[in-house]
């Protein structure tokens, strides 16, 4: 028994744990949001919150139902993976609106749009089609790649640019 002789020091070194475990509690329960723990380790609010926000980009299957014809051109060509929106900019303004023609899309242009993605960098992967600066011979990209939705790879007619 002569090892627990003067144990206090060792209840108020308990006491303080006890004592800090409360004020953690009482400062938890002051910060951690209410809905805190409602579906996981997260501020179930947050899902809320984020719903309430405008929505900017439609996405791509809002575009599709009443573009059909357009879907159906882009899905046949080298753009069938990019999406309306990424050229296009967020329209849900204009595809979720009751009225689709209160804010009509203006047309991208050509001469900026296409290098965004195309321009040719070393940091691109070697196999991801790029061109350099001459290759348009300053002449908008859709004047040889005549649609936008499924530019045209037709050498021949265009005389071959590189
Ligand atoms: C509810 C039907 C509807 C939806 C959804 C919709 N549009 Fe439209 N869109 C229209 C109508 C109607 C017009 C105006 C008539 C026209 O030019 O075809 C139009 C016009 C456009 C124009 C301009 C056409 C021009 O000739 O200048 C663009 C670009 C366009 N839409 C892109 C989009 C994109 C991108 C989406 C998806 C984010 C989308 N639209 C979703 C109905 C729709
Ligand atoms: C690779 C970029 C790109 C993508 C992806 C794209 N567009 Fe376009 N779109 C353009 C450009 C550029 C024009 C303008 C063409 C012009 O000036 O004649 C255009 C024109 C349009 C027009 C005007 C009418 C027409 O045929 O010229 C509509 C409507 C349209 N796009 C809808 C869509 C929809 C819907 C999608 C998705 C299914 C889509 N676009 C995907 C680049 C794109
Ligand atoms: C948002 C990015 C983006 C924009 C903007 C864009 N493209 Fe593309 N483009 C792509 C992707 C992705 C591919 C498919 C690459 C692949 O298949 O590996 C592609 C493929 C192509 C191809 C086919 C190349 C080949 O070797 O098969 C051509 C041509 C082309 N784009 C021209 C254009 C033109 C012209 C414009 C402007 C009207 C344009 N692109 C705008 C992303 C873009
Ligand atoms: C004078 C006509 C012409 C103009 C303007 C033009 N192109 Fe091309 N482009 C071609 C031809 C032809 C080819 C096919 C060349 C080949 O594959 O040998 C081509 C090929 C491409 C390719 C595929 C390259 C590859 O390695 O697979 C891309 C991407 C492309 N063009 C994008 C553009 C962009 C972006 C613009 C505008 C900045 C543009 N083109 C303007 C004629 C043109």
């Amino acid at each position: 028994m002569s090892s627990f002789k003067n144990t206090g020091h060792l209840f108020r070194f308990a006491g303080l744990f006890v004592l800090a475990f409360l004020i953690f509690l009482g400062v938890r329960g002051f910060v951690v949001p209410k809905s805190f723990g409602q579906y996981g380790h997260y501020r179930g609010n947050a899902i809320v919150d984020d719903a309430a926000r405008p929505m900017f980009y439609a996405g791509h299957q809002a575009c599709e139902t009443c573009h059909a014809d357009i879907a159906a051109t882009k899905a046949s060509g080298a753009h069938a993976h990019v999406n309306c929106e990424a050229c296009h900019g967020p329209q849900a303004i204009h595809a979720l609106a009751d009225d689709p023609t209160a804010h009509i899309p203006v047309k991208p242009d050509s001469a900026t749009l296409c290098i965004r993605c195309h321009a040719k960098t070393l940091a691109k992967p070697k196999n991801f089609p790029q061109v350099d600066g001459d290759h348009s011979q300053g002449m908008a990209c859709i004047t040889c790649h005549t649609n936008p939705h499924s530019p045209a790879m037709d050498t021949a007619a265009k005389g071959g640019a590189k």
